[in-house]
């Protein structure tokens, strides 16, 4: 993939191009159907030991930690289900649940997590010079390095659009961690054109961990 012959203005405004015919496709957010919320809410009782009761997920740095699921896109949540069980993504600890939920179960349970509301998170790294650099990755991005900024796809302050463009303000710092570190392995991808791969070959250490501290300091809405 060679974005290295073209303007930097060029490869602006193709990105800009390719998210739009990609959320062209989606549907706008779902409307949650409240029997499907309630029925949902029974069947996540086998996720909470993960995800917790009110979906916040749980941090647990050098672990494999969970990630929030309140307040995210319902289809999303499907989608990322089944690419547990296609193999498109790969967990040890998550993996035995997707197959666990018949299709019925999975739009459920998913109706339920999109319908609870979010809490902030407590970051542990705080060190302000990680964080300034976290937040020019986040919305500017890093054009002599070709990063494309994180809310150029994710949407006005991080907090997701559509089906195919996840919330990743106030997610759990070190599973954004795990999920930049996954794409560079090749072991997650699940995502539309690699957009999500090609960000992540471009991030060292110290942007993943600076990005991810910023990101989840962030209120989701
Ligand atoms: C034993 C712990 C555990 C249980 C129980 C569990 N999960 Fe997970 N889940 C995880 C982990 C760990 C990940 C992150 C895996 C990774 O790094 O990709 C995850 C990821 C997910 C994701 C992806 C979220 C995202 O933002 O992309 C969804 C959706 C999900 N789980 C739904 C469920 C549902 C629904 C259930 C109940 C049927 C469930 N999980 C039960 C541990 C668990
Ligand atoms: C060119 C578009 C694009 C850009 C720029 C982009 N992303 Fe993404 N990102 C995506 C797409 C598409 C997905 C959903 C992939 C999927 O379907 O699994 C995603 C998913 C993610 C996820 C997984 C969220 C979850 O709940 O599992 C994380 C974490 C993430 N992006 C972080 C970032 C960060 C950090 C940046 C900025 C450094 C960034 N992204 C920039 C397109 C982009």
């Amino acid at each position: 993939m060679s974005f290295v012959s073209f303007p930097r203005k060029t490869l602006g405004w193709m990105l800009a191009i390719l998210s739009l015919s990609i959320s062209s496709y989606s549907a706008l957010a779902a409307e949650l159907d409240a029997e499907a919320v309630k029925r949902g809410k029974a069947s996540a009782a086998i996720c909470a030991s993960c995800h917790q009761a009110d979906g916040s997920g749980m941090n647990i740095p050098g672990g494999e930690s969970w990630p929030r699921l309140a307040g995210l896109n319902r289809d999303y949540l499907v989608a990322q289900v089944n690419a547990f069980k296609e193999g498109s993504r790969s967990s040890p600890t998550m993996t035995p649940f997707a197959g666990m939920l018949n299709p019925q179960q999975l739009l459920d349970v998913s109706s339920y997590y999109a319908s609870l509301p979010t809490k902030p998170i407590t970051v542990p790294n705080t060190d302000p010079a990680v964080m300034e650099h976290g937040k020019k990755l986040a919305l500017e991005g890093d054009w002599d390095r070709y990063i494309v900024s994180c809310s150029s796809c994710h949407g006005p302050n991080n907090q997701g659009v559509g089906v195919e463009f996840p919330g990743i303000a106030g997610q759990q710092p070190s599973y954004i961690a795990q999920q930049l570190e996954a794409w560079q392995k090749g072991v997650r991808k699940n995502d539309p054109q690699n957009l999500m791969g090609a960000i992540a070959e471009r991030l060292n250490s110290h942007d993943i961990a600076a990005v991810s501290a910023w990101l989840a300091a962030q209120p989701a809405q």
